[in-house]
């Protein structure tokens, strides 16, 4: 066997032209989707995505607004400027790029964004969305994943699915996306004993625990697909996921490269989330 290596520069690229027309349409009505990037300090892996989202979303005709602070800067001035947004009729999502320098409480800064601009899924409301099924913004890895699968016509239901990280932005959402959609989940993390013993069993293995040749051949079923949302730079500078791509290539039946894999997938599903909370505020029927 010889893996179908999942292509999610042109999955995302399909989405993109799609999520193009459907800001061509709130244009037409008079509404430019707009999103607000915030980015405090100069972490260069955040600067890389901040980056990233800005251009993606000049795109697709999102316009964006970016503000930048020093990473000495006092947590009020961004809960001011966030409730400022909140309020602002052209901002129709606003993300905080995480991680934020100490002196903030992230929780805080999150449950001050307006649930219905949220458009990371990171505010309690979506987070309890999530959890009784009812989603408004799915967060944007996940979802990610979630569209990958659709798009090779993977089935989810009643697959055993393995998600190897826990964390509060890939591991615990993309169980419960996938749990929603009927998989059989099981979560592993940092402090699971014997690994291979649970990812042995996956028909879908997702993995998001930012280990590089953390997924090695023997631990995982033949046959199986491996989704990876790990993103490691090696010493040399090569950047790698968090599973031996090669070695499970004559393996299992699907993977995600990386680069080239995830990672577009999750700027697409911000620029998704951003057109559906537009259309929302224009009283379009948002799609999913
Ligand atoms: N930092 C790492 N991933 C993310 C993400 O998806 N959203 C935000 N806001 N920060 C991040």
């Amino acid at each position: 066997m010889t893996a179908k290596i999942i292509n999610g520069v042109a999955v995302s690229a399909a989405m993109r032209t799609e999520i193009r027309q459907r800001v061509d349409v709130l244009k037409q009505r008079g509404v430019t989707p707009g999103l607000a990037v915030i980015m405090v300090g100069a972490n260069p892996a955040s600067a890389v995505y901040v980056r990233n989202k800005i251009r993606a979303c000049a795109e697709v005709g999102i316009q964006s607004f970016r503000y930048d602070f020093p990473a000495d800067a006092s947590p009020q001035q961004v809960l001011d400027l966030i409730a400022e947004l909140n309020a602002r009729a052209d901002t129709h999502g606003i993300l905080v790029q995480l991680p934020l320098p100490p002196q903030f409480s992230i929780s805080e800064v999150l449950q001050t964004i307006s649930a219905d601009k949220d458009v990371d899924g990171f505010h309690l409301y979506n987070v309890g969305g999530l959890v009784v099924g009812d989603t408004v913004f799915p967060p944007c890895t996940p979802y990610g994943v979630v569209k990958l699968l659709e798009h090779e016509g993977i089935e989810i239901e009643g697959k055993n699915v393995v998600v190897v990280g826990a964390s509060n932005i890939v591991g615990k959402p993309m169980a419960l996306m996938l749990m929603q959609r009927d998989a059989t989940v099981c979560i592993c993390h940092a402090k699971t004993r014997d690994l291979a013993q649970f990812t042995i069993l996956a028909d879908i293995l997702v993995v998001a625990a930012g280990h590089p040749n953390l997924i090695l051949p023997q631990m995982v079923k033949t046959g199986a697909v491996v989704i990876d949302v790990g993103i490691n730079r090696l010493p040399n500078g090569k950047l790698v996921g968090d599973a031996d791509f090669e070695g499970l290539l004559p393996k299992v039946s699907y993977i995600t490269p990386v680069p080239g894999g995830v990672g577009p997938m999750t700027v697409t599903m911000l620029l998704a989330n951003t057109v559906a909370s537009a259309e929302r505020a224009a009283g379009i029927a948002p799609k999913h």
